[in-house]
């Protein structure tokens, strides 16, 4: 790093993650730009320069690249073509957008696990809705699990539906998608990897359990379930598919653990994650930090877990749009080991992300009494 230390990061989605990112350096002298559609996106507060443009707009990329020594990116879906362009003329972009391609393209990923022997569920590609009956005779069982190709987030564009409805012709989505085999009774795992492209760390492995209509994380924790030898296989697959996406950077990997042992590869986000909110408080090293040092080309941070703990996400409830209040903050902030993180979110909207918390404690079943209380306390409430 040259001297004097005050770099200029550029970063590209300014929502929670780009928020938290922040966050995490606000002891250090670095700078952010930020470009976003939203005119009051939840980082905005924190930019020297704001960009106020879609997530696609090549000159307002082009823009953030000129102003910014660095670039990074909150979210998948922005424009890969301008980044590879930038990238190509020399800007330094981490992940690199080659990767962006890779995993933009739900596709693409899983033909990308594939090709470099990595577990995955089967699947088989629909392009156009005349190729369904072929496709889900690749697939075995009557309930499968349809994803959009392009475009899902937070469980929007993963449907779980029966086969026999979409040989009837209900199409769950229009466009291509992917149709995987439903993995029942497995259970969801997460390892978050970074890289500097020198050397790989993994943080211990988190366990998820998902709203089951939202398909959104409504518990984390960590230290995950799991005997010794299975964290160790869940560690080494993350690591391989980030060492064969050729990954620097920050990476969430989702898991599932089938009913006999086996460790399937569900997606990969290049950047920090919901999987890994809770490094804030309960990690040596946050996944927030540890970007940051690698964006600044400084040393890995150690990733070990200092206490066990719960990470609940505070989601917009079913029966409110617009304005809300944050009720029972006082009742819950009497609670030892408990953090808040609000969103800056200026409306709430059902199943959107408004904030977290995450409960830390000496064990892992006292850290989910703890959030379990909390949970039923901190609401987002009309106004
Ligand atoms: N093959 C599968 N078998 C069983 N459940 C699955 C399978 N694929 C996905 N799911 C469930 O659907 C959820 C959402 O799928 P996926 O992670 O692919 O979508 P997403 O929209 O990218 O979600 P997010 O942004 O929340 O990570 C998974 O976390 C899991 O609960
Ligand atoms: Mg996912």
């Amino acid at each position: 790093m040259k001297q004097p230390f005050h770099p200029v990061i550029g970063i590209i989605g300014g929502g929670q993650l780009g928020k938290m990112l922040i966050e995490s350096s606000l002891p250090w002298n670095v700078q952010y730009n930020v470009l976003d559609p939203d005119a009051n996106a939840s980082c905005k507060a924190y930019a020297k320069t704001f960009i106020n443009a879609d997530l696609k707009d090549k000159e307002a990329i082009f823009k953030l690249a000129e102003l910014s020594d660095i670039l990074t990116y909150e979210i998948e879906h922005v424009n890969t073509e301008a980044l590879l362009e930038l990238e190509q003329q020399g800007k330094v972009i981490i992940p690199s957008p080659k990767i962006l391609r890779i995993i933009q393209d739900k596709g693409i990923q899983k033909k990308f696990y594939l090709d470099h022997n990595l577990p995955t569920a089967n699947f088989s590609l629909v392009q156009k809705n005349e190729e369904w009956e072929e496709a889900l005779s690749q697939i075995k069982g009557e309930k499968v699990v349809v994803k959009l190709c392009q475009g899902g987030y937070d469980g929007k564009g993963v449907a779980i539906v029966d086969r026999s409805e979409i040989l009837k012709g209900k199409f769950p989505f229009n466009g291509p998608c992917i149709v995987e085999e439903f993995i029942s009774e497995s259970r969801e795992i997460a390892v978050l990897v970074c890289s500097n492209g020198i050397e790989t760390l993994t943080w211990p492995c988190v366990e998820m359990h998902f709203d089951p209509t939202l398909h959104l994380v409504d518990l984390l924790f960590s230290p995950a379930n799991l005997d010794k030898a299975t964290e160790n296989k869940a560690c080494n697959i993350a690591v391989a598919a980030v060492k064969a996406l050729n990954g620097k950077g920050v990476f969430a990997v989702e898991l599932l653990l089938t009913s006999d042992g086996e460790i399937l590869i569900n997606e990969i986000a290049p950047r920090p994650h919901n999987s890994g909110h809770h490094t804030i408080e309960a990690c040596i090293t946050s996944q927030y930090e540890q970007l940051n040092r690698i964006l600044l080309n400084l040393p890995l941070g150690n990733t070990d877990l200092v206490k066990p703990s719960v990470m609940i996400n505070l989601i917009g409830p079913d029966n409110i749009s617009g304005n809300y209040k944050i009720t029972g903050l006082e009742d819950s902030m009497t609670e030892p080991g408990f953090y808040l993180h609000l969103y800056k979110k200026n409306e709430t909207r059902p199943g959107r992300k408004m904030g977290h918390f995450t409960v830390i404690d000496d064990s892992i079943l006292g850290a989910k009494n703890k959030a379990l209380k909390i949970k039923n306390t901190l609401k987002i409430s009309a106004i």
